[in-house]
């Protein structure tokens, strides 16, 4: 129980890699606030998490509507305490040659990655101050680092993350407040499901991964945990890829 009463916001959390770490947050003791688009997938997460004796709450905001973010937070405040971990999640990504792509589509992937991101971190970061604790974790993609192909937009988003989780990190180190960044590789969540009969399935890609396996959700929540620990403090502002070998960036 590394995180007994620690309040844990994770965005995008009704399924795929955001299910995963708000389960292990759970199974560690936090109180979990379990956030999505989507309120039945993140009360059906809760439920998961209250079937293992652990407490959460289910709790509808969309990431890019700050409005909506704060109100959500006021409730997390009032129903669990004031957040303590932040894990920004909930992401967004169109797969188009850039050529292809609209402005609309820059909004959605902009928005919910890079605005998101935004979002959540001025919602809860007065609260880490006064609280001389706080934990914030960015799942990004090493599409950010290296720039994907197909995803040209997204890419340029979880880049914006990158750089504003260095500088924020800098900001706020000074009241023990981390900020660090995850960047998956392809891990098996509905998310990329279609991305995945795309380019060939899972037993062509996989032979590009030299651990020989695709991510799975869990991969991903073990790097958050590791972040969010007491022992972490001193690592901030710094980017790990998850990704079993794939990504090897120095
Ligand atoms: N799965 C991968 O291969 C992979 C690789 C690299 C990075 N990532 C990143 O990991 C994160 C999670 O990806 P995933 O594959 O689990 O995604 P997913 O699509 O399976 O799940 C994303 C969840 O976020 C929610 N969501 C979307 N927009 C939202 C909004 N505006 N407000 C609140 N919730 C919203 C969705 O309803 C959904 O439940 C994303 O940031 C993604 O960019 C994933």
């Amino acid at each position: 129980m590394r995180f007994k009463d620690r309040v844990v916001l994770v965005t995008g959390a009704g399924r795929g890699i955001g299910r995963a770490i708000a389960l292990a947050f759970g199974k560690e003791g936090a109180k979990v606030a379990v956030n999505d688009l989507n309120l039945e997938s993140a009360k059906s997460v809760v439920g998961e998490i209250k079937s293992f004796g652990g407490e959460g709450i289910a709790v509808k905001a969309d990431i890019t509507n700050l409005d909506e973010v704060v109100e959500m937070v006021d409730k997390i405040r009032n129903e669990l305490g004031k957040v303590n971990i932040l894990v920004n999640n909930a992401g967004y990504w169109t797969i188009k040659l850039f050529k292809d792509t609209t402005p609309d589509d820059w909004q959605k992937d902009i928005g919910v990655c890079f605005i998101g991101t935004l979002n959540c971190c001025k919602a809860v970061i007065d609260d880490m101050i006064e609280n001389r604790y706080g934990r914030i974790i960015n799942i990004v993609s090493d599409a950010g680092r290296i720039g994907e192909p197909y995803l040209a937009v997204y890419s340029g988003a979880k880049s914006a993350v990158i750089g504003f989780a260095k500088a924020l990190a800098k900001e706020v180190a000074r009241y023990n407040i981390t900020v660090n960044n995850i960047a998956a590789g392809v891990t098996k969540t509905p998310g990329v499901e279609s991305f995945l009969k795309g380019v060939g399935g899972e037993d062509k890609l996989k032979k590009a991964y030299p651990r020989g396996r695709l991510g799975e959700p869990e991969d991903i929540a073990n790097g958050v945990i590791f972040f969010a620990l007491d022992e972490s403090e001193y690592i901030t502002g710094q980017t790990i890829s998850i990704s079993g070998g794939y990504t090897t960036l120095g």
